[in-house]
């Protein structure tokens, strides 16, 4: 019969103490510590198993690159950098509600034929079913398995010995021989790393589901993400339709690559073409809209700035801004009205970012001052021209990186004309798309005002 006892285990990092403490000496949070009942049985985590081992020499290891086996939706694989790795452990995070269930049993479906097993701790097997009745794969060898007991999904695996096993989610997850409950610190942490063992000795490739806590990290300790191969991040508005899968940790591939995906009523459906989504073509001439040729990783796409100026209601101006950093947007006006002379300090100066998204590319501050400045004069600003450069805190238009793919997006989007900064050296002209360069904001004002 194990004894138990009890520890305080940081829920942040995992750091154990045999007392209460504040503030965890390990990862400096505070309020962190739980009680957790340990068996004093050793877990079976992957530690133990290192008696069979022994050290290869590297000219002597024989990979094979292509041992990877897709998931059946490209978006995916290319963001994995062609397919899953086998015996890789890839967990996915996320916000609730954003779709993390419905990619991973897209995932299930999308290859007919694959024996995979998809343990739900969260929904019944009836609620899984419901739910791949919208979905557009078919796949007869797709296991549904309702269950939160760790020993009894390892016993399953062996008997149905799947091609990919998908977990959701690791939180709900639990080992008998922890006392602890399901999603503390230690659950988490073991059942990750049997899950780990099982991974590598089938070769089987696992996708952990991980939820988010409220400040946007991932639930549990980050232990969790050592652990595992490749992180992956579910990214959107809730209220919008467009998610963005991004890598935040690959060990089998770059973290520069994307996936944008739009939520619809048949599930998750793959945006190749996100330029197209994110401006609209058909719009009148307003003014206070711009487009951005902005990157995110590695991927070029063009977006909509939309600014509205007006005159402030109460006493203090509001400055407010989705999907762009407010202390950036604030420190825009600052230069605005120091270095071009724009009185917005009286003026209510709202920004938005088309579709929803997060763009966190400095070269979208050249279309973020250009729609304030637009709607500022109320002067539209052709919707032929697209904006990429930083500005800084002296008013000087700044070169950004890669600006080569957003040129050549801007072109390809039928652009006629892109705003850069005049620092960048030897641009290469593309036909059709007329090259502007400004060295300050009083360039970019004679540029588009004048
Ligand atoms: P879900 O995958 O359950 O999110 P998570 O597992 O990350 O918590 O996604 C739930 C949301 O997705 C839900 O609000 C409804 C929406 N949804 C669709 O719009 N279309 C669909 O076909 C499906 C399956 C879900
Ligand atoms: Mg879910």
């Amino acid at each position: 019969m194990a004894k138990s006892k009890s520890v305080y285990v940081c829920q942040n990092c995992g750091a154990e103490s045999p007392k209460w403490i504040g503030h965890c000496p390990a990862c400096g949070e505070w309020n962190s510590y739980r009680e957790e009942i340990v068996s004093s049985t050793p877990p079976s985590g992957i530690s133990r198993d290192i008696t069979r081992r022994k050290p290869e020499l590297l000219s002597g290891i024989e990979v094979n690159e292509n041992d990877r086996i897709t998931s059946g939706i490209s978006e995916t694989d290319r963001i994995l950098g062609g397919g899953m790795v086998k015996g890789s452990l890839i967990l996915m995070g996320g916000e609730p509600g954003i779709g993390k269930s419905t990619l991973a049993l897209q995932i299930a479906l999308a290859t007919q034929g694959r024996t995979v097993l998809y343990v739900s701790g969260e929904e019944s097997e009836g609620q899984v079913k419901l739910r791949a009745g919208r979905l557009e794969g078919r796949n007869e060898r797709c296991f549904i398995f309702n269950e939160t007991d760790l020993d009894s999904v390892l016993t399953q695996t062996e008997a149905i010995k799947p091609e990919l096993l998908i977990i959701d989610s690791i939180q709900t997850l639990s080992s008998s021989l922890l006392e602890s409950s399901a999603g503390s610190v230690t659950q988490v942490r073991e059942c990750a790393a049997r899950m780990l063992r099982y991974a590598k000795e089938s070769g089987v490739p696992v996708i952990l589901i991980g939820h988010i806590t409220k400040d946007g990290t991932l639930a549990g300790p980050k232990v969790l993400e050592h652990i595992v191969d490749v992180v992956l991040q579910f990214e959107g508005d809730g209220n919008y339709v467009f998610r963005i899968l991004r890598p935040v940790k690959n060990r089998f591939g770059s973290t520069a690559e994307i996936g944008i995906f739009e939520m619809g009523p048949k599930g998750l459906r793959e945006v190749t073409d996100p330029s197209e989504l994110f401006i609209r073509r058909d719009r009148d001439k307003a003014s206070g809209v711009t487009i951005a040729a902005t990157v995110d990783g590695v991927r070029p796409f063009l977006i909509e700035t939309q600014s509205l100026v007006s005159s402030a209601v109460y006493g203090t101006p509001q400055r407010s801004s989705t999907g762009f950093d407010t202390r950036r947007l604030n420190m825009l006006l600052a230069v605005l009205e120091k270095r071009a002379g724009f009185r917005l300090g009286t003026r209510d100066v709202f920004l938005n970012i088309a579709g929803g998204l997060k763009v966190s590319d400095p070269a979208i501050d050249l279309a973020v001052v250009a729609a304030v400045l637009s709607s500022n004069l109320d002067i539209p600003v052709d919707h032929h021209i697209a904006l990429a450069a930083e500005v800084s805190l002296s008013g000087e238009i700044r070169p950004v990186a890669r600006l080569e793919q957003r040129i050549t997006e801007a072109a390809r989007m039928g652009f006629s004309e892109i705003v850069i900064s005049g620092f960048h050296r030897d641009t290469r002209e593309v036909p059709g798309l007329k090259i502007s360069k400004v060295y300050k904001i009083e360039g970019l004002v004679r540029l588009l005002f004048s």
